[in-house]
């Protein structure tokens, strides 16, 4: 059967990608976001997860005002990286697994969670950006990626809870599948930031910081959390942070399992407007 063996959180600024792409990662400036990504690629040769399912926001790229669906699970064979104004990000073509992306969908939808299937769009920096920071400069992405979007750029977003619930049952989709996997779960987007209006480059990090040791500890009581506290403390795209709980519903002790171990967790401001935020939780073995 396929295992979840880790879900991982980060933030996916899009400068980050630029500096990245710039080559312009030993700045003083970028070294030490990029150094809060260094434990990854270690950690990664010796956890070789087969797919991951990565669940981030478009940000009004492929979808728009005339599409706006709060879930959609990419179910397609690739995704390339898509043009958000400065030209297509020159980082590989994601490949999809289209068999146990269906099976996702199907689970999920009969647990009553209304998915968008969608089998063709272009990934922006949402994605793309976890991949870099995660993976480096590499040819080939080294595993399969099943996107999976919510909608945070557009009122109503997804509250924490729904979110929650949602990943707890990916969670059940993911082990009931009959192929031995490796797979992990992705939450991106946050930290704190707004980007617009009076309060542009709002920063909170002693929210930040209690948001990952609840997210750690509590993923339950966090996830009743209102979204205005995440719009009022972390700011208008704070919200993007309800993506992390998917990733954390689909862990094993959130259905009565062990904790996860926290394999690495990095905090640094800034990085453009944003704060960045990163940690890994690996399944108990
Ligand atoms: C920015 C955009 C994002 O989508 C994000 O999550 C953080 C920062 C930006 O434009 O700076
Ligand atoms: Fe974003």
């Amino acid at each position: 059967m396929a295992r979840i063996t880790a879900s991982l959180y980060t933030s996916h600024i899009p400068a980050i990608g630029a500096a990245f792409d710039l080559g312009r990662t030993h700045e003083d400036y970028w070294k030490p976001v990029f150094a809060g990504y260094d434990f990854d690629k270690d950690w990664m040769k010796r956890q070789k997860p087969d797919v991951v399912v990565l669940v981030y926001n478009d940000h009004a790229t492929a979808f728009s005002l005339a599409m706006i669906p709060t879930f959609a699970i990419m179910t397609g064979p690739e995704f390339a990286p898509a043009d958000e104004g400065y030209g297509a990000r020159p980082v590989p073509t994601v490949v999809g697994h289209p068999e146990l992306a269906a099976h996702i969908a199907s689970e999920v939808i009969q647990q009553d969670f209304d998915l968008t299937m969608v089998n063709e769009i272009d990934v922006d920096h949402g994605l793309t950006v976890p991949l870099s920071c995660v993976f480096g400069k590499v040819d080939a992405w080294p595993c399969k990626v099943i996107p999976f979007a919510v909608n945070v750029v557009v009122h109503p977003a997804p509250s924490g809870a729904r979110c929650f619930a949602l990943g707890q049952a990916i969670g059940r989709a993911i082990r009931s599948y009959p192929e031995d996997l490796n797979v992990q779960v992705w939450g991106t987007g946050g930290m704190s930031h707004q980007l617009q209006g009076p309060r542009a480059g709002l920063i909170n990090r002693e929210w930040d910081n209690a948001f990952l040791d609840r997210l750690i500890d509590d993923p339950a009581g966090l996830a009743r959390m209102p979204n205005i506290d995440y719009v009022r403390e972390a700011g208008s795209e704070g919200i993007e942070l309800v993506m992390w709980l998917i990733a954390r519903g689909a862990m094993a002790d959130v259905a009565g399992g062990p904790k996860p171990k926290v394999a690495h967790r990095f905090y640094h401001v800034p990085a453009s407007n944003t704060a960045v935020g990163h940690l890994i939780l690996e399944e108990a073995v």
